[in-house]
């Protein structure tokens, strides 16, 4: 039984845009914020909070959120892996804050330089912290089918961090195919794992497409329940610590096949494409969605 609506959370300014080589303009991604929010977006994961030296591009992140003219209804969330990046992230008045770890010990040192056991004991002050302010917690569980570094990945990763994040007090869970590897009965095993310590309203898929997948997985999901999910507008990004790996599942694309099924998401797709094809011109690229193509040559 498919859900009757889904929720999307647009990734593409922060997963997307982290990964560009240039820099892009901080009034480039709050006008790209903007043009999702007018599309119908009710969660845009905005910036992060992490070393500048890490990736350079997110550097403006105070500057990025300060931008927005916000919307009411919309909530922003902004990654934060650390005390630090928490209190500079505070002043900005985020809805919603996510505690990012791994799936792979080779990938939590990869990409945030500690164990996953060190990882969780950076986050736990921060969940703490923020859940005493009232900020939403969600965790990203990456490489949760699969690791550049260390092959295929046990759905027990998976459970390993779900149950740790749990204990800590993080309030959803993401279960992220980092570099998507995955098909549609490992990313639904994936999940599962994630389930044996969350609730299905708690829970949310965030499919990269490197091997085009990410669709597929996107609608095992709602097999399952789920109904949340993240996307990237034109397919953007990609991360930085996963040499290789494409954007996000497109949020056009999802947004077609979902609306084509009768699966609300209150989003519309004419301003989507346009939102998609603003950003796009900016380094001088197609969007990377079908459907962004299509509608466009239309
Ligand atoms: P570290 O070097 O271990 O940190 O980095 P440290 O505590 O030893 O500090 C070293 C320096 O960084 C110090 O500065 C700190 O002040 C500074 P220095 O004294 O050398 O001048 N620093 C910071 N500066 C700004 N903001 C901060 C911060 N923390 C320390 N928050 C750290 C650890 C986590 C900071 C680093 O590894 C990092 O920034 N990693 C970011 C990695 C990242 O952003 N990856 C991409 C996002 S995750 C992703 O894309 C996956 C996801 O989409 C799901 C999926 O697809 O899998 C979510
Ligand atoms: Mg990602």
């Amino acid at each position: 039984q498919y859900p009757p609506a889904v929720k999307l959370v647009d990734v593409g300014p922060r997963d997307g845009l982290q990964n560009e080589k240039e820099p892009v303009p901080a009034s480039v991604k709050v006008e790209l914020v903007h043009r999702l929010q007018d599309a119908g977006l009710k969660e845009i994961e905005v910036t992060s909070f992490v070393s500048p030296k890490w990736v350079p591009q997110m550097a403006d992140n105070a500057e990025v959120m300060a931008g927005i003219r916000r919307k009411p209804g919309v909530r922003y969330s902004v990654l934060t892996p650390n005390m630090k990046g928490f209190e500079a992230a505070v002043a900005s008045k985020p809805d919603e804050i996510v505690v990012f770890g791994a799936a792979s010990e080779a990938f939590s040192q990869k990409n945030i330089n500690c164990s996953i056991a060190e990882s969780i004991e950076r986050f736990a002050p921060v969940v703490e912290a923020a859940r005493a302010k009232g900020i939403y917690v969600r965790g990203a569980i990456s490489v949760a089918v699969g690791c550049p570094y260390q092959g295929e990945v046990a759905p027990e990763g998976v459970e390993l961090v779900a149950r740790l994040m749990k204990e800590i007090g993080v309030q959803h869970v993401g279960v992220a195919d980092t570099i998507g590897v995955g098909t549609p009965r490992k990313v639904q095993a994936a999940m599962e794992a994630a389930l044996e310590h969350y609730a299905l309203d708690d829970v949310s898929g965030h499919f990269h497409d490197t091997y085009g997948q990410a669709l597929p997985n996107t609608l095992a999901c709602p097999e399952m329940g789920v109904w949340q999910y993240d996307a990237s507008i034109a397919g953007l990004g990609g991360c930085p610590y996963a040499k290789g790996a494409t954007g996000n599942v497109a949020t056009e694309d999802v947004v077609f096949m979902l609306h084509g099924m009768g699966i609300e998401t209150g989003i519309d797709l004419d301003k989507l494409v346009d939102a998609g094809k603003y950003i796009s011109d900016f380094p001088g690229r197609k969007p990377n969605s079908r459907v962004a193509t299509a509608m466009l040559n239309k």
